[in-house]
């Protein structure tokens, strides 16, 4: 935590605890670099800047800010599940595991991400990045892609969750894994964990 409040990466959703905003960047972030997200995040926010918004727009309109991104079925996707919030939800996003997982586009990272770093609730939201540290910091021999080797790192970090800032735990995996503990050549003699 430390560490991450030095050389934390500096993100327009950064310190925002907006449910709407944590999710629309997850999204995007999701199958795509950081550095080709933000000019859309941004983009994306001064012409849609909330739930009710999004709502009221159309699936044309929507796809017109994502023409670039790829995936498209996350636009889509992003465009029903306004349209669920605000009817089912009042325009409120559930702060429910089981609810927010029935949503289209919303899988167990994005819940986690959104449950964690938007309502501070200690759950992990573990993606390939996150993983790699928990494995080298265990020393986890075993493949990662495999879901039950996956299910027991997840198990590790869950103890090692913090109950204040959460959000920013997951965050700081994240930064860490795409800054210091990269996939191949880490730079070992920088990473807080080393000692
Ligand atoms: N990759 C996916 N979500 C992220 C986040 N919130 N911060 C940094 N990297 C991420």
């Amino acid at each position: 935590m430390k560490w991450y409040q030095k050389h934390a990466r500096i993100l327009p959703w950064r310190g925002s605890s907006d449910p709407y905003e944590i999710w629309i960047s997850e999204v995007m972030l999701q199958q795509t670099r950081i550095e080709t997200v933000i000019p859309y995040f941004e983009k994306w926010m001064s012409i849609l800047p909330d739930m009710v918004s999004v709502s009221n727009s159309n699936e044309e309109e929507i796809l017109r800010i994502w023409e670039g991104l790829g995936y498209y079925s996350r636009a889509r996707n992003i465009y029903k599940t306004a349209k669920i919030i605000m009817e089912d939800y009042q325009g409120v996003f559930p702060r429910d595991e089981a609810a927010l997982r029935c949503l289209p586009g919303i899988g167990e990272y994005i819940t986690g991400a959104i449950l964690s770093i938007a309502f501070h609730e200690k759950v992990p939201a573990l993606g390939g990045n996150g993983i790699r540290v928990i494995a080298r910091l265990f020393n986890y021999q075993r493949p990662v892609n495999v879901i039950r080797n996956r299910n027991f790192l997840k198990k590790k970090l869950v103890e090692l969750l913090p109950e204040k800032k959460p959000g920013d735990f997951n965050q700081a995996l994240m930064d860490l894994g795409s800054l210091i503990c990269i996939p191949s050549a880490p730079k070992c003699t920088h990473c807080p964990l080393k000692r």
